[in-house]
This record gives structure tokens, sequence and C-alpha cells, in this order.
């Protein structure tokens, strides 16, 4: 704890707030006594400047773009690891050993199945339903089912109803998938990794062998890692807030799935590649950053720009990469939209408004491109965040909730409205 202080003062009176160093990264100030001390509260819309909670779980520096993963950085835990590593890193907050690897590969494999009625939701649903929307319900419905994991106060409990999202999760994606195209589910096999277990269930069909490609399997196993979690973000801001309520863990995921779907969120790795497609062609990205940069157009260059990011998002370059090996392990030599993609980030990277700006692009912005070449609709790709980003979620809740000094979230707020006034019966109102 250091001895730092910050003096405020205000109307005259003065207060000391405690300031706090983390390991890395910039001091806080505590602010918890402002109000108590100066009838104040702090005004921070977006929280630009506010630290919502103390975490151990993930690093960004956001001007050197860096991303560590319990001190381990992204780069390293994607090329060298695999999403079970980074999902066993997250909960636990060491790597595994062997032992524990097979023994947590064991426990989440063993839940990959959903409880067969969950198959009757789907049925409720139109079959041009976002699958997002299919999402949202069905893990939110997850309470329903699993009642032996819904008390957070037992950390059993805590434990299975983490193993069981990270199992199911892409369980439901590949449900919700097969429903909007139309095939019939496919059962996981234990047998399978994760990642291979994912593709085979969205993929194979019953009239022929699925054979798994090593190659798109790793790529989708690398994808996931990318995803994995990233400190405060909207959705895990959601998921914490939600579950500061003693809210189950089922429900608190489903809100985050809910925030994850917005444009400027999640959904921007649908919203980017549908906008590669409508530039459509080299020769017209000119006519789209002048858009982007039009203060009266609405506009923005989906997968540019990072609210942390002020220098290019590490897993923007790693994804890049995959899309380059999935392309070609597919033998697809020139896709117009990578083409669109990496002269528009040329363009964009040497154009004074994003330089300015520090705009750059992030992880959404390559993610489509890999997403549709390895078969995936638009419609499926913030389903596929989702299901990565379960384990930082999830890991994000439990610190929550085992964190002593937790409290329900409640902000305050700076009211700009009427001042009390009274009851106008409707015969005399004008
Ligand atoms: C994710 O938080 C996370 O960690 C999220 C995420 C995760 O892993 O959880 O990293 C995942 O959500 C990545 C971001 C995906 N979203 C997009 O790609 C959508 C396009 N990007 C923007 O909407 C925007 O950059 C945000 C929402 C990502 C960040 O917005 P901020 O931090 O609130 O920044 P801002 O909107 O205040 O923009 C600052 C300036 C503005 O101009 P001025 O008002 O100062 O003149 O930059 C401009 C913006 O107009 N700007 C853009 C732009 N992004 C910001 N201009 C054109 N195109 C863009 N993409």
């Amino acid at each position: 704890m250091s001895n730092t202080t910050a003096t405020i003062t205000l109307h005259g009176n003065s207060t000391e707030l405690p300031v706090r160093k983390g390991t890395i990264g910039p001091d806080v100030v505590e602010i918890g006594p402002l109000y108590k001390n100066t009838n104040s509260f702090t005004y921070d819309p977006g929280f630009t400047s506010t630290a919502s909670c103390e975490s151990k779980i993930t690093y960004i520096d956001g001007d050197e773009g860096v991303l560590l993963h319990r001190g381990y950085p992204i780069e390293q835990l994607a090329e060298q690891g695999d999403f079970l590593d980074t999902c066993y890193l997250l909960l636990y907050g060491e790597l595994p050993t062997k032992t524990q690897k097979a023994d947590f590969d064991y426990r989440v494999t063993r839940h990959t199945m959903v409880h067969e009625q969950m198959a009757k939701f789907f049925t409720g649903f139109r079959r041009d339903a976002h699958p997002m929307a299919i999402m949202v319900g069905c893990v939110g419905a997850m309470s329903a089912f699993y009642h032996d994991s819904t008390d957070i106060t037992d950390p059993h409990q805590r434990m299975v109803a983490s193993i069981r999202l990270l199992a199911k999760m892409p369980t439901l994606a590949a449900m919700a998938y097969k429903y909007h195209v139309g095939q019939p589910f496919v059962y996981p096999k234990n047998d399978l990794d994760l990642a291979s277990n994912f593709l085979r269930m969205c993929f194979a069909v019953p009239c022929e062998e699925y054979k798994v490609n090593p190659v798109l399997a790793r790529a989708m196993d690398r994808i996931f890692i990318l995803h994995a979690d990233h400190e405060q973000n909207a959705s895990t801001s959601t998921v914490r807030l939600a579950g500061s309520s003693g809210a189950n863990p089922f429900a608190c995921i489903a809100a985050g799935i809910a925030c994850l779907w917005g444009p400027a969120h999640g959904g921007a790795n649908e919203a980017a590649l549908n906008m590669l497609a409508e530039i459509g062609s080299v020769d017209r990205i000119p006519e789209y950053v002048a858009k982007a940069k039009d203060k009266n157009d609405p506009f923005r260059l989906m997968g540019f720009g990072h609210r942390v990011y002020k220098n290019y998002d590490p897993r923007a370059r790693i994804m890049q990469k995959t899309t380059h090996e999935v392309l070609g392990e597919l033998g697809i030599k020139d896709d117009p939209l990578l083409d669109v993609a990496m002269e528009l980030e040329n363009i964009a990277l040497t154009d004074e408004y994003f330089i300015e700006k520090k705009l750059y692009p992030n992880i959404d912005f390559y993610s489509g491109i890999t997403l549709k070449a390895l078969g995936f609709p638009t419609e499926m790709f913030t389903v596929l965040f989702a299901v990565a980003r379960t384990i930082g979620w999830v890991a994000q809740w439990k610190e929550m909730v085992e964190d002593p000094a937790q409290k329900i979230g409640r902000p305050r707020q700076l009211y700009t409205g009427h001042a009390q006034r009274d009851f106008v019966p409707l015969a005399k109102r004008k």
C-alpha cells in the first residue's frame, strides 16, 4: 500500500484521498470517501478514467500494444499454448501441469452435452433468428436446468457452473448455427479437443464422416485464445455488475452475451466484414475513409479504433497471420475482402486523421475474413467471440464473487432534470 495521497479541494474544503499502486500500470485514486467528505460525485461517462475493480487476471498497456493474461504475453500464449491452457490460466491463475491439464480436459469434455430438453428451445425461434438472440435466450435458460450450480456462495458450485459454461457454450453455439442453416444438431465427441469438437459440431452432417482439418482446428483454437479475455471491457463489466447483485452465473453470462452483441463491441467483427463487402473493391476505399472522417457522417471504420489500444492491437497482428494461414490451407489465392482490408489498413495507417486519433486495426478487423473462410456466416461471428470470451467472463465473475471487498455495483449520477414541482391535474394541463 503506498502512502501517497491525492488532495481534492472543493468549495473551500480539502480532502485527502489514498492512492494505490498496481503491480504495473497507472495508480488509482480511491475516491470512495469523496462523497462523504465533499458531498460531490466524480463524473466519468464511459469510464474513460475509472477503474471499476481490482483484478489479477488481464493487463493491457494500450500505448505499447501489450496484452498479458496472468502475466503471460498474448503472443506467447497464442503461439506456444492452446485454448485449454489459456482457460486454465485465466480460471486458476497458473498454466496447468500435465496432470492438471489432463484432469481439466476430462472435466470440461464431460460437460459438453446440454440437457436434451434445451434442444426444444430452438424450435421456438424462426430459422432466420440471429444466432446471438438464440444464445442470449438459451444461456440465460441454463439456470432453469442447472439448479445445482447456481448457489454462488458455494465454491464447489461456482466451479461446476464455470466448467459447465466453458464446456456447453461451444455446443449451444453449434446448435444455433445448425438451426440457422436447417441441419440436424451434432452431438459432441469426447475424443476431440475443444476446437476440433466445435468445428465438427458445426460442419459435420449425418450423411458422411467429418474429418477435422488440423490446420483449421489449430486456427480456430488460436482464435479462441485471442478472444478469451480483455480486462474490464463493456461485456465483462456487464457480467461483473450483474454478478454483484448475486445473480446466478448463467444469467450473468447471458447479460454479457447481450452486451457483446453491440457493433461498437463484439458485434464489430460482423459489422467489419459487412463493411468490407460494402466497400467491395480497393478503388472505393477513399470514399469510405472520407465518410469515416466526416464529423457529420455516423459511419465509422468497423474493426478500427479502441478505447484502450492507442497502438496496434496485438491480437490483430496474430489474427492477420492466422488469416493468411487459413486462406493458404484452403487454397484461397486472392480473397477480394482481404485485398480491401489490407489496402484499407495501409491507407488508414498513413492518414493524418487516423494517426492523430491513434486509430489502429483491432481484433475485429481481420477476424471476419478468417471466420468466413472457415465456413461461418457473418451472423455467427459474434457468437464465436462469445464462445471464446465465456472463459474470461467466468474468470472475472469468479474473481469478483470471491473478492471480500465486493459489494453491489450502484453508480450515482449528475442530475440535470427538473427540481421538485407539484402535480398538475389533467383539467389544468395546457
Ligand atoms: C472490441 O474494450 C475492449 O477491450 C473491447 C474488445 C474486447 O476484446 O473486449 O477489444 C473488443 O470491442 C474492439 C472494438 C470493436 N469496435 C469497433 O471496431 C467499432 C469501431 N470502433 C469505434 O466505434 C471506437 O473506436 C470504439 C467504440 C472501439 C472506441 O470508442 P471510444 O474509445 O469511445 O473512442 P471515441 O468513440 O471517443 O473515438 C475517439 C475519436 C472520435 O473522434 P472525435 O469525437 O474525438 O473527433 O476517434 C473517432 C471518433 O469519431 N473514431 C473513429 C473510429 N473510432 C473512433 N473514427 C472513424 N472510425 C472509427 N472506427
